[in-house]
């Protein structure tokens, strides 16, 4: 099986270096993984891959790619490359819930074919599209309530520790951990992504991402954090959909949360979902949210239900 990987970065190179750690488990299953190409827009840049990769500034290699593994992001950028690619009915996997969220119009029919595998778009490697687009089907949908976006928790769970936003947000970039503009983390619009991603599997197939309400955690005060405190809560970006007359709610707002809520005790970097159906009762789903080896671990996950034949995750139709 040829493999084509776009990018190398964060999660770029910790793909990489599963699939060549996981060669056995492929080896398993009757398939040699062979890496055809890994397109960068620096070939000069010193990159943690295994010996041997083809590193490039070209996608020619997509012409001769069973399937495709993209971790550049944005938006119109990968799916410019992609396009072509696409049309010729092979798969792709992807983390890029930015794409996914706001490209819909363009990436549903692949997504109905099952050509699109993207566990790794929400929550990284913690599943929740897997049962999501399988099992829990089974059960009327009601609502649920999440946590999507590791960096605004850091900044939120700083700030109940004292410090101000601002000093919590230059704190969470300093890290690593917040982009330089925010807007895309702080700003709620990575979580509105990501709960287009997933309403699509629960309500509606063609959930536009426009119809998301969106409020970031900027105007958050330390005064409104150290009240919620007093009071035995805490402020989290909470990403909700629900029922409202015939149609969905889908909306992105810091909220009050008692503390014992399972949103507030997964964790400050850990991401964090609450499902309500039916007939599965209440479910919770928490784990890390971001990281290259843990985002690898799910799109090496997608690929070996590529080769054993298992569809791309389909929205509802
Ligand atoms: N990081 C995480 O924890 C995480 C978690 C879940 C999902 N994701 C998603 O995974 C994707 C990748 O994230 P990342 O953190 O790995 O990003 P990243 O570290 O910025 O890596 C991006 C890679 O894409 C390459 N690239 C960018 N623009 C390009 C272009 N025009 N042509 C060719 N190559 C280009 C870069 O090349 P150079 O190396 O040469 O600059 C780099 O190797 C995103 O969609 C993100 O939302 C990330």
């Amino acid at each position: 099986m040829t493999v084509g990987v776009l990018g190398s970065g964060t999660v770029g190179q910790d793909v990489l270096n599963l699939i060549e750690r996981r060669k056995p488990i492929f080896e398993d299953v009757g398939v040699k993984i062979e890496i055809a190409g890994v397109m960068v827009r620096d070939v000069n840049k010193k990159r943690n891959v295994p010996a041997g990769t083809r590193v490039t500034t070209d996608c020619d290699f997509l012409q001769e790619c069973g399937v495709v593994i993209e971790t550049i992001g944005g938006v119109d950028r990968p799916l410019d490359i992609l396009r072509p690619y696409l049309r010729s009915d092979r798969p792709v996997i992807t983390a890029n819930k930015a794409m996914l969220a706001e490209r819909w119009d363009e990436l549903r029919e692949y997504a109905l074919d099952g050509k699109l595998y993207y566990e790794a778009s929400v929550m990284a490697g913690t599943p929740v599209i897997g049962p999501m687009s399988t099992v829990l089907r089974a059960s009327t949908f009601n609502k649920l309530q999440a946590v999507l976006n590791g960096t605004c928790n850091y900044i939120l769970t700083q700030m109940e520790g004292g410090q101000d936003y601002a000093a919590a947000l230059a704190g969470a970039q300093a890290l690593g951990y917040a982009e330089d503009p925010p807007t895309l983390d702080v700003g709620g619009f990575d979580t509105a992504h990501k709960l287009a991603v997933l309403a699509r599997f629960c309500a509606d197939g063609n959930f536009p991402y426009s119809a998301v309400q969106v409020t970031g955690i900027e105007n958050v005060t330390l005064a409104d954090v150290q009240d919620a405190s007093r009071n035995g809560e805490k402020i989290k970006l909470v990403a909700e959909l629900e029922r409202a007359g015939t149609g969905w709610k889908a909306t992105v707002a810091p909220q009050r949360l008692p503390a014992d809520h399972p949103l507030c005790t997964a964790g400050a970097t850990r991401n964090a979902l609450v499902y309500e159906g039916d007939e599965c009762g209440t479910l919770i789903f928490a784990g890390g949210g971001a990281g290259g080896m843990i985002t690898a671990s799910a799109m090496v996950g997608d690929l070996l239900d590529y080769l054993l034949g298992f569809p791309g995750h389909v929205p509802l139709h």
